[in-house]
């Protein structure tokens, strides 16, 4: 039962909302079959984004990652389920698109590792971070899927 409740921390950035993939990205998560457990529409100040990707800091990249992320609204979103990190990177398609494959968000809609639309954290220790600091523990919302039995033998 543990596994099934793993959880994720998943972020459009403000390219992927405003470019309106934010439906499409949805999509994809809940037909795969995962439970959305928090979403947060935000314009994420400067510290959170720094923060967030403070293992990068640093790399040459880090301050134009810093003013990307914090352009724009971000659709924050914590997704649960049955090895839902290692899969949601896999939905995700590599850091850059080129070598992100057809099939995968960012091999469908998108064409520069600076503009790659969405956020995934990359283990389960990483998710447990990025789920804390971008959530207050209430916002995550605790129900039942109907589809759990479909889903999970
Ligand atoms: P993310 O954290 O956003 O899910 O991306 P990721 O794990 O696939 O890649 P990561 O190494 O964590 O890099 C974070 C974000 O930095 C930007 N980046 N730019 N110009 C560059 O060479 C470069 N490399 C990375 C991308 O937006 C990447 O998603
Ligand atoms: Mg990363």
């Amino acid at each position: 039962m543990a596994a099934k409740t793993e959880r994720t921390f998943i972020a459009i950035k403000p390219d992927g909302v405003q470019r309106g993939l934010v439906g499409e990205i949805i999509k994809r998560f809940e037909q795969r079959g995962f439970r959305l457990v928090a979403a947060k529409f935000m314009q994420p100040t400067e510290a959170l984004c720094k923060e967030h990707y403070i293992d990068l800091k640093d790399m040459p990249f880090y301050a134009g990652l810093v003013k990307y992320m914090s352009n724009g609204p971000v659709l924050a979103m914590v997704w649960e389920g049955l090895s839902v990190v290692k899969i949601g990177r896999l939905m995700l398609g590599e850091t850059n698109p080129i070598d992100s494959k057809p099939g995968t968000i960012r091999g469908d809609l998108c064409i520069e590792v600076g503009r790659n639309l969405i956020h995934g954290s990359d283990s389960v220790a990483s998710a447990t971070k990025e789920v804390a600091l971008w959530f207050k523990p209430e916002e995550l919302v605790s129900y039942t899927s109907c589809a759990q039995p479909w889903l999970y033998e």
